[in-house]
């Protein structure tokens, strides 16, 4: 995987025009900050240039909600039986016991690279998403790729997917039990992919991924650990993009925890 070197100028310039051009996209005007990354994080507009950074509360252990057993159990015996992505993604088309499936046009299981060395875990598909059968390719994903992009990866080192595999009608938010019903099949996901990094995006795969009823605004920033058969991987939440398109002086605060990732993959690589 080849990250921008952070500590080069060219590194720090080209994470710079990635940086301001999705924030010029969205109308905002910027002053350019200092051009290292060292500098850049230090005087990046970060939740402490106004403000102090809010400590996460701590996490709430929610009770797992009460998924309706049989469908819940039937995922589980499926995903059990996968012993590759390529027979997980069969796995998951195959299985009838989610009622999103009932109205949408297509699976949605995962694109780019199951070998990356991030996973990006979503929300669940839109109505692009539904089209095409792959995640993140409406606007959102748009974003979410030029996101990746300004920290030097694409879909050879990222791999993405959601919590629920299928399109809530209306662009509604899945409910908790299409969660849980959906949940075997993406913790064996991320147990097959064996991802270094998991980049949570949005309040919604925060919640379901981390167990906890705590907001995003307070999570987002903050690594937790994801551990699944055996697999321990560090979790970062960050807000979704459809939320930055609508709130692009977010941003920032999503830089910053795009640096933190940069950061992070670099150790661990
Ligand atoms: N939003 C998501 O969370 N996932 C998608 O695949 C598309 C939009």
């Amino acid at each position: 995987m080849s990250l921008p070197d952070p500590s080069s100028t060219r590194g720090a310039i080209s994470a710079l025009r990635s940086l301001t051009g999705w924030w010029e996209d969205a109308g905002i005007t910027v002053d350019l900050p200092p051009a290292t990354p060292a500098a850049l994080r230090r005087s990046a507009p970060v939740a402490g240039a106004t403000e102090r950074k809010a400590r996460p509360a701590p996490p709430v252990v929610k009770p797992a909600p009460a998924a309706p057993e049989k469908p819940a159990q039937d995922a589980a015996v499926l995903a059990r039986a996968a012993h590759d992505v390529a027979a997980l993604k069969a796995a998951v088309e195959s299985f009838d016991g989610c009622d999103l499936k009932r109205t949408a046009r297509n699976t949605v299981f995962a694109r780019g690279n199951p070998a990356a060395p991030l996973m990006v875990i979503g929300e669940g598909p839109g109505q692009d998403e539904d089209r095409e059968g792959l995640p993140f390719v409406g606007r959102s994903g748009q974003l979410l790729d030029r996101m990746l992009a300004a920290i030097g990866l694409d879909e050879t080192s990222a791999y993405i997917t959601n919590v629920v595999f299928w399109r809530p009608p209306g662009n509604r938010k899945p409910s908790s039990e299409e969660i849980e019903i959906c949940r075997p099949f993406v913790e064996r996901h991320i147990a097959l992919a064996k991802p270094r990094l998991i980049l949570l995006a949005g309040g919604i795969s925060t919640q379901a991924m981390l167990k906890t009823s705590n907001g995003i605004m307070g999570l987002r920033g903050h690594w937790s650990q994801i551990t699944i058969e055996g697999h321990c991987a560090p979790a970062l939440p960050t807000f979704h993009p459809a939320f930055l398109l609508r709130r692009p002086q977010e941003k920032a605060k999503a830089w910053a925890d795009l640096l933190s990732l940069q950061e992070k993959l670099e150790e661990l690589s």
